[in-house]
Parts: structure tokens; C-alpha cells; sequence
């Protein structure tokens, strides 16, 4: 090759999104709260490798889907070896748990992991052969309290990033002693129906994935379907009733979907999807739900589990949608504003107090007006703003603004870290 020859550019894989700065901050943001939602439940943080024995995913994940027989990385190293770039986490999870013997100790074991995932997927918006996930996982312990905990997580984690567009579906799988027989009478429904060729296979193989085709001459014959919610044995239905008063004790809205289908094949009884409005197709921004045979299908001992995947690429867009900036949201929870170096004087002594109560508290340096001092207020993503002019200053009060609606109040000096504490608490 001669120097004037140009060789071509090299572009990143097909379907595999770059995180770059600026824009890669908002990315580690939405990583980084959801990764703190999980902290904040007691979830340790587990990290594991980015492939393994193949086996794992067929014997884990299902050979009848979609994820393991079409869509794997999988391939030959040089040891003659068959392996696979994770295509999701729980597995391997599983895996680690029975091979280091944490099954033995403390149960619930609580671990939170992050990092990409590989599905050779048809890349577009917001579905990637790369992806990336934070998720959760709690083994050992069958308890509707801890399913309703998981899912508040999910919940928690989208909220302290500011999402409100987004909808909880919620239904249950049910477990041995009712799904064959359910499968059984959803086959025979399905068998009377008028399907093509490959529906009928789809039926035939795995008959709850086609209570989730979309075409309408489908959809049309399938309003009568049998549902696996009506033919819940008592123990899961007992199960599903409890999680859903826990969710309900915990404010955690959620919406009953009869019909979800899920991608993976280990789930039982309560199973749920985020969805978000704002994202057309791929508008899945988590899912998950309870696994309990997936211990013992994996060689280990016979222990039920429950976790979720949230896929961060999915929710950097759901936040894009909703216009918020996560980089700049939740930075701190007080901003101050003070106009004169009176009022200054207070303030610096009242920020002081907020940082001594855990309060994040920043507030407007030098001498930029007024104007300029809400905009940094504005940037700093505040939850509240409190602002000490001279009127304030003369009745020893301090304005207090809740950013969320808008509302403001003054408020004496001395009980403004208690009001304050009030807002965020609410
Ligand atoms: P999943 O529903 O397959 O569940 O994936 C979880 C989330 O990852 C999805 O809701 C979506 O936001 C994101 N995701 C999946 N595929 C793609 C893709 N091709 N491009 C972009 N984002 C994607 C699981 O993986 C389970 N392991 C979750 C779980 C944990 N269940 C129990 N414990």
C-alpha cells in the first residue's frame, strides 16, 4: 500500500451503540441511581464474567426461545470449548450462587449487577445486539413481601431519575401444579382456531407466546383465550393477591396484564414489565419476575428466586422523551438563593445545618442578580429552593419553593431544615 492510499474507516458493530461525552454522562447517571435503588434495599454487588458455558443459557434460559435459538453469540474458543456472551444475567447468577455456596448461608442472597448483555437482535431504536442492564436477583426465600420489594426497586430506581411516563404490568405465571394443565386447555383452544403454518408450530411448542401476536385477525380470535389467571391453582393465586396488597401498601401503581408474554422461559408466578409510552415499539424499559425452578434446573438445590433486568440504553431514551437531563437532576436537594450580604450571612450558617442533616444543599456564590441565581438553581436540578431576600430578612423567614409543583411559602429561619425535610420526605 502506498502512503496516498486511504484505508477505510472501521465503524462499531452493527446494532452496537457508543457511549461518548458529553452525551455519556446521562448514560453513568441512569446506570449509577438505579444501581443506588438496589444499594438502598441491601443488594450487594455481584460481577460476573461476560461469557460462559454455553450450557447455561440452553439448560437456564430455555432452548424454545427466541433468545437461545436464535439469537446467542456463541461460539468455539481455541480449547475447543462452546461458549456464549451472556445474553442476560439471571442465569449466570444462578450459576455463581451454587458455585460458591451462597445458598448455604444468609437467605434472601441480595445481588445487584451492571454491565452489557448480547442478543443478535434485527437492531432498531432502542433494541441492540449490545445491551445494557442493571439488575437484581433474591434467592432462597419465597415471600410475595420480597416480590413486592423487587418491583419497588424497578419502581424507585425510574422515579429518582424524575420518569413519570411509564406503567407497571403486572400478572402471574403460575407455577407446576397449574401451568401444564393450563397449557393444555390454551392448546386445545388454540387448536380450533384458524392459524397459518407457523402460529400453529408457535402453539404446538410454546402455546403463551401466541396470546401475544399482534396481527388483528389474530388478536380477533384470541378474545376468548383461556387465561392462566383464571386457572391459578389456590397457592399462587394466594401468592399474586398478597404481592399485589404489599405493592398497594408500598404506593406502587400497577395495572393487571393477563396476556404479557416474557422472553425467558424460568418464570413462575408474579411476572412484570415497565413499559414507557414515549418509545414506540421497544417500549419494554424492565422486566422480570420469580423463577423458582431455575436452582434445581441449574444442579443446585431446589430454591426459588426473584429479580429484574432494567435496560439502561432503553431508559436514557425514555428520559430523552421526557426532556429530563439526568446528569443535571437530583445533584441537590436544597439551592439557596440570597440577595444582599445579609441575607448571605444567614444563609451560609443554614446550609451548613442542612449539610449536617444529610440534606445535599448548594446555593448561588457571587454576585449575579437575581435572574442569574435561579437559573444555577435551576441547573443544580433542586428539589427545593429557598430564597432569603430583604423583606425575608426583616421577618427572619426564608422563602421555601417546592420545585415539583411550584408551590412557596415563607417559612421562619428556625424551623426551615425541619419544613424542608418535610418536602423531600413527602
Ligand atoms: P429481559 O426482559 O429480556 O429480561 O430484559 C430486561 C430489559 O433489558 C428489557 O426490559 C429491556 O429494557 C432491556 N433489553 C432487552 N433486550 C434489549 C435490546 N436488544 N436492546 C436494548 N435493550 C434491551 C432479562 O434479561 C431478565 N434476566 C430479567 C430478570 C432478572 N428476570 C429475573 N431476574
Amino acid at each position: 500500500m502506498t502512503g496516498s492510499q486511504k484505508k477505510s474507516t472501521i465503524k462499531a458493530p452493527k446494532g452496537v451503540p457508543d457511549y461518548v461525552p458529553p452525551t455519556s454522562a446521562a448514560f453513568v447517571a441512569v446506570r449509577d441511581a438505579i444501581t443506588a435503588a438496589a444499594r438502598n434495599a441491601g443488594y450487594g454487588h455481584i460481577e460476573l464474567p461476560i461469557f460462559e458455558d454455553t450450557t447455561l443459557f440452553a439448560r437456564g434460559v430455555g432452548e424454545s426461545t427466541d433468545v437461545v435459538s436464535k439469537e446467542m453469540y456463541t461460539f468455539e474458543d481455541r480449547g475447543g470449548r462452546s461458549v456464549t456472551l451472556r445474553p442476560e444475567g439471571t442465569a449466570g447468577v444462578m450459576r455463581a450462587v451454587i458455585e460458591h455456596g451462597l445458598d448455604r448461608g444468609q437467605l434472601p442472597v441480595k445481588a445487584s449487577y451492571a454491565g452489557p448483555f448480547f442478543r443478535y437482535e434485527r437492531p432498531q431504536a432502542g433494541r441492540y445486539r449490545q445491551l445494557q442492564q442493571v439488575g437484581i436477583e433474591a434467592i432462597g426465600v419465597d415471600d410475595p413481601a420480597l416480590d413486592a420489594e423487587v418491583i419497588a426497586v424497578a419502581d424507585q430506581a425510574f422515579r429518582s431519575l424524575g420518569l413519570t411516563g411509564f406503567r407497571l404490568e403486572l400478572t402471574s405465571l403460575g407455577d407446576d401444579s397449574c401451568r401444564p394443565e393450563y397449557r393444555q386447555r390454551l392448546q386445545e383452544f388454540l387448536s380450533g382456531l384458524d392459524l397459518d403454518e407457523a402460529t400453529r408450530e408457535r402453539a404446538r411448542i410454546n402455546p403463551l407466546r401466541v396470546l401475544d401476536d399482534k396481527r388483528p385477525e389474530v388478536r380477533a380470535q384470541l378474545e376468548n383465550a383461556p387465561l392462566m389467571l383464571d386457572h391459578l391453582s389456590d397457592e399462587s393465586a394466594e401468592h399474586f393477591s398478597s404481592v399485589r396488597a404489599h405493592l398497594d401498601a408500598l404506593g406502587v401503581a400497577y395495572e393487571i396484564n393477563p396476556r404479557m408474554v416474557r422472553g425467558l422461559d424460568y418464570y413462575t408466578k408474579t411476572t412484570f414489565e415497565f413499559v414507557h409510552d414515549g418509545l414506540g415499539a421497544q417500549s419494554g424499559i424492565g422486566g422480570g419476575g420469580r423463577y423458582d425452578g431455575l436452582m434445581a434446573q441449574l444442579g443446585g438445590q431446589d430454591l426459588s428466586g426473584i429479580g429484574f433486568g432494567i435496560g439502561v440504553d432503553r431508559t436514557v431514551l425514555a428520559l430523552e422523551a421526557e426532556g429530563i437531563d439526568p446528569t443535571v437532576t437530583g445533584r441537590v436537594d436544597v439551592f439557596g438563593v440570597a440577595l444582599g450580604s445579609a441575607a448571605k450571612a444567614v444563609l451560609v450558617p443554614l446550609l451548613g445545618q442542612f449539610r449536617r442533616d444529610g440534606i445535599r444543599a448548594d446555593m448561588a456564590y457571587g454576585d449575579r442578580g437575581l435572574k442569574g441565581a435561579f437559573k444555577a438553581a435551576d441547573r443544580s436540578g433542586t428539589s427545593v429552593t429557598i430564597v432569603i431576600g430583604e423583606d425575608e430578612l426583616a421577618a427572619g423567614t426564608a422563602v421555601v419553593k417546592n420545585m415539583a409543583d411550584g408551590e412557596q411559602h415563607p417559612v421562619p429561619l428556625d424551623s426551615v431544615v425541619d419544613h424542608v425535610r418535610g418536602l423531600l420526605d413527602g
